[in-house]
């Protein structure tokens, strides 16, 4: 694991799109997994400059998301889709039938996620994924448990995640409490992960994740058995 401490968000916004830039640029077909959050808006502001000034190039570029509300689709303002439309793929050159996002309307959640793990295996498993944490230590949405889940799989909220959540909607009670996420199989499977984290109050879970016992209580923490994770914790 790679663990690189930087002052501000700036910094660690603009190393995390170096280095999927460096990817896509290697790989000009790659097939990268990305995330929600307000932690990559400012690394997805750059990979968008660079795309519009020609550096890099999204036409050949399949990506994956972690996750999704469910009941939520791709025209309401809270759904994961509508947020990656707005945040990064309305701003770049991929090709819109490339990107996949978890479908939280679907009747069966655990048949779509079995749907969505085929196709992520059929692209050729994924070469960068990009992943934020949440306070209780989640990633995608694979809160805290007793064991970790595998396949993509649909999801009870913690209380936690709603808190942190309800800050983009008007009222706590608006926030969805069930949704979907890409299990650890294929997070596990990516040949990279790239790992963005910012802020005092994330410090402690990223410790716990990074430097603690490897636990389904911390999801996170599975992640020190993967060959190749590069960490931009920015402490601003
Ligand atoms: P944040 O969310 O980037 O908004 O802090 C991260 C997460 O919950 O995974």
């Amino acid at each position: 694991m790679k663990f690189v401490r930087v002052k501000t968000y700036e910094e660690m916004s603009t190393l995390a799109a170096d280095l999927m830039a460096a990817q896509i640029l290697v790989k000009p077909d790659s097939v990268i997994g990305l995330a929600t959050g307000s932690t990559p808006v400012g690394m997805y502001k750059k990979l968008s400059k660079y795309n519009k000034a020609g550096k890099i190039d999204f036409a050949k570029v399949k990506s994956f998301n972690l996750d999704e509300y469910a009941g939520l689709d791709g025209t309401n303002e809270q759904s994961y889709r509508y947020f990656m439309n707005d945040k990064l793929f309305n701003h770049i050159n991929i090709d819109m039938a490339n990107t996949h996002v978890p479908n939280g309307c679907a009747a069966d959640l655990a048949l779509e996620g079995e749907q969505y793990d085929a196709m992520i295996a059929e692209a050729g498993g994924i070469d960068m994924q990009l992943l934020g944490i949440g306070f209780d230590g989640h990633i995608g949405f694979n809160e805290p448990d007793d064991h970790f889940t595998a396949p993509t799989h649909g999801v009870v909220l913690d209380e936690s995640t709603i808190d942190a959540n309800s800050r983009f909607f008007e009222k706590r009670e608006d926030v969805p409490t069930m949704a979907i996420s890409m299990g650890m199989r294929s997070i596990m499977q990516a040949k990279k992960i790239l790992f963005v984290a910012n802020g005092k109050g994330k410090e402690d879970i990223v410790n716990k994740a990074f430097f603690g016992p490897i636990t389904p209580e911390v999801p996170a923490s599975i992640l020190q058995l993967h060959p190749d994770v590069t960490v931009f914790f920015s402490e601003e």
